[in-house]
């Protein structure tokens, strides 16, 4: 039995949705424990493509996905999203914690309203209502998948909180309105429709980790995109490191035995804020256009540069990392150098921990160890020793970094194209 977790440890985007389905296979339970649909997670099997943004990767290998009580969820996209499964043959079999935030349509108006009155200083968020529905969630005025059953308290819940948020439309100078039957009438609708997946899921693993069954857990977003420890304000507002699990799954820290770091061979981030290796040279590009660089989400272009292991290692510490899987290695193909920043020069001075202040990480400018490149190879490379010498060295040269062993290569978005090292 193992208690199994995978995180991101850049800015997202580092392939979790694809490690997720390759581990899933041995899970019973797969359970995302914090963010919502800001996350856009992509699953490929042989030609199918699946993007997912809330319910968990594992449905896809028909594992049960969990959706934990340190999740906000927008119950519109949920439903389309099981629809859109459905029509495609998988009826995903799920399970929403009864303690899970609910998205509603106020909490997205004030996303994209705040962002708006922000703007150049925007945080450039998925405007998908994540920070203000975590804002309520703190401030304990939020409505929680439990609420959506009975329409009656429904009701008695929003006449408490529509008030406060009539307040927040008049800061924000939102002109519409806020119908308290309307939302009544739609969520308690929408709660008849999830109600069959609406459980205690904190009990229900508890239970599962008792009787000795496996548990993945599923990351979204990446460390540097946690509040605490990222690069805020530029961050979501969720924890995304490993210790967001237990809260945001009810699993004691203690049951957890292994934490998957995903590492993309290079690096992207979606959104604003400071990135001390982007790249605006041909090389960003090529790793744009061979990695596909767009978000998954927003379709946004994601912001590309040389693999920073300031970044890794900083979230490798907050995670107590056990184990590193490296994905995309197969974007760095026919480059001819590599480049992988070992610490920052901060005016002269040399830093090798992440900065808190957001000012001062945008002056860190990049300390860069040279490595020579590759040409193509097969996408059917099976293990670690038939791949070129060279990746073989940058590969080693980022696991003595960090005094971590890498377990996965990935090579490709397709399940086979992945390296058990
Ligand atoms: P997530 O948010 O961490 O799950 O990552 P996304 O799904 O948003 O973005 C990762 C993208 O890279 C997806 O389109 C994946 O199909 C793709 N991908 C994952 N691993 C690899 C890999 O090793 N090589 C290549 N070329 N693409 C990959
Ligand atoms: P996955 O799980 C990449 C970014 C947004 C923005 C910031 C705040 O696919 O890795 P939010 O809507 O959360 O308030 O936006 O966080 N962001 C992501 N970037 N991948 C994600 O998820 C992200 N989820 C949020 O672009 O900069
Ligand atoms: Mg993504």
């Amino acid at each position: 039995m193992t208690v199994k977790m995978v995180i991101g440890t850049q800015w997202g985007d580092e392939g979790k949705g694809k490690v997720v389905d390759y581990f899933s296979k041995d899970a019973e339970y797969v359970v995302r424990f914090q963010g919502g649909n800001n996350a856009g997670h992509t699953i490929k099997v042989g030609d199918e493509i699946y993007k997912l943004h809330i319910i968990p990767s594992g449905v896809i290998q028909g594992r049960t996905g969990v959706i934990g009580n340190g999740c906000v969820v927008d119950p519109e996209v949920l439903i389309y999203e099981i629809e859109q499964l459905k029509k495609r043959g998988i009826n995903p079999k799920l399970l929403l914690s009864d303690r899970a935030n609910i998205i509603m349509p106020y909490h997205k108006a004030l996303d994209g309203a705040e962002e708006k009155l922000l703007a150049d200083k925007k945080i450039g968020t998925t405007k998908r209502g994540i920070g203000p529905c975590y804002s309520d969630k703190i401030a304990r005025r939020g409505i929680r998948s439990c609420d959506l059953i009975s329409k009656e308290s429904l009701r008695k819940k929003l006449e408490l909180i529509a008030p406060i948020q009539k307040q927040f439309y008049k800061v924000f100078k939102i002109s519409e309105g806020i119908d308290l039957e309307e939302l009544v009438d739609k969520y308690s609708n929408y709660g008849s429709q999830l109600k069959q997946y609406i459980a205690p899921t904190h009990k229900i693993l508890n239970d599962a980790i008792s009787k000795q069954k496996n548990v993945l857990l599923e990351g979204a977003q990446g460390t540097m995109l946690d509040v605490e420890f990222g690069t805020y304000p530029y961050t979501t507002s969720s924890n995304t490191v490993a210790g967001g699990a237990s809260s945001g799954a009810g699993i004691g820290p203690r049951n957890i035995d292994e934490i998957i770091g995903i590492v993309k061979a290079y690096t992207t981030r979606v959104g604003e804020g400071p990135m001390p290796t982007e790249l605006f040279d041909d090389v960003g590009k090529h790793l744009a256009i061979k990695g596909h660089e767009y978000g998954t989400t927003t379709n946004r272009p994601r912001r590309c540069g040389w693999l920073d292991l300031v970044v890794v290692k900083h979230s490798c510490m907050i995670s107590g990392i056990t184990k590193i899987a490296i994905t995309k290695l197969d974007v760095l193909n026919g480059l001819p150098k590599l480049k992988i920043c070992t610490s920052y020069i901060f005016y002269g001075k040399n830093i090798s921990e992440f900065p808190a202040d957001i000012e001062m990480v945008k002056e860190c400018k990049p300390d860069y160890k040279e490595f020579s490149g590759w040409e193509e190879f097969d996408a059917g490379v099976s293990s670690f020793k038939n791949l070129p010498k060279e990746a073989q060295l940058y590969l080693k040269f980022i696991e003595k970094q960090l005094k971590i062993p890498i377990s996965i290569v990935s090579i490709g978005p397709g399940r086979s194209e992945t390296i058990e090292v």
